[in-house]
């Protein structure tokens, strides 16, 4: 497919992000005030990305502090799913911290999110561990992921996003 355009996120995009994040159920759901937080000056590190295909398609959320950055949210809208767009973001998203001297990418998912899964298994996550019954409404185990960029030596590139 023709590659979509990934930017940063601004707070005008606030309500898309909202909108489609409650457009995909197994997205992690966050108030609207917590996006509008990402975006306060006194905010923990963050970097937000958004893919736009046409119209805002998808985006993804991680906290991006310290060695370790974890990745808390990515969502593609239903419509256009199984486009390779959620792969653009987490490749955009391990291109930024490589660049900015990240050791490793943190995550965790519910185990029946298949979706999910194959998609950070295919960007170079490995199984780091589980937590039993971590998820509520349904209970249900999560599965932790790891990308660690000294393991992975695919990540050269000085892109930034
Ligand atoms: C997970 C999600 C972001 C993937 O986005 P996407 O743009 O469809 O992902 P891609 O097109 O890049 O697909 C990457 C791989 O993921 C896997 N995948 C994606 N959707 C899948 C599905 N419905 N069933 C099985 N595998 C799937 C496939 O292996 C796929 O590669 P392939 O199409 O070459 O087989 C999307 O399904 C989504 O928004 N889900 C709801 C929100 C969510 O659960 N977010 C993660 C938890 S916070």
């Amino acid at each position: 497919m023709t590659e979509a355009a990934i930017r940063r996120a601004t707070p005008e995009d606030i309500h898309a992000l909202v909108q489609l994040e409650q457009a995909t159920s197994t997205a992690a759901h966050w108030s609207r005030s917590q996006y509008e937080a990402i975006f306060q000056a006194d905010a923990p590190p963050r970097l937000t990305l958004v893919v736009e295909n046409g119209q805002l398609s998808g985006f993804l959320v991680a906290q991006a502090a310290g060695p370790e950055w974890e990745l808390e949210n990515v969502a593609v809208a239903p419509a256009a799913q199984r486009r390779g767009l959620g792969t653009q973001l987490v490749r955009a998203l391990l291109q930024e911290a490589n660049r900015q001297h990240a050791v490793a990418i943190l995550l965790e998912v519910r185990a029946s999110n298949t979706a999910a899964r194959r998609l950070y298994e295919g960007c170079g996550f490995v199984l780091a561990g589980t937590r039993s019954r971590y998820y509520q409404n349904p209970q249900e185990d999560a599965i932790l992921y790891r990308y660690s960029f000294n393991e992975s030596p695919q990540m050269h590139s000085e892109e930034r996003v």
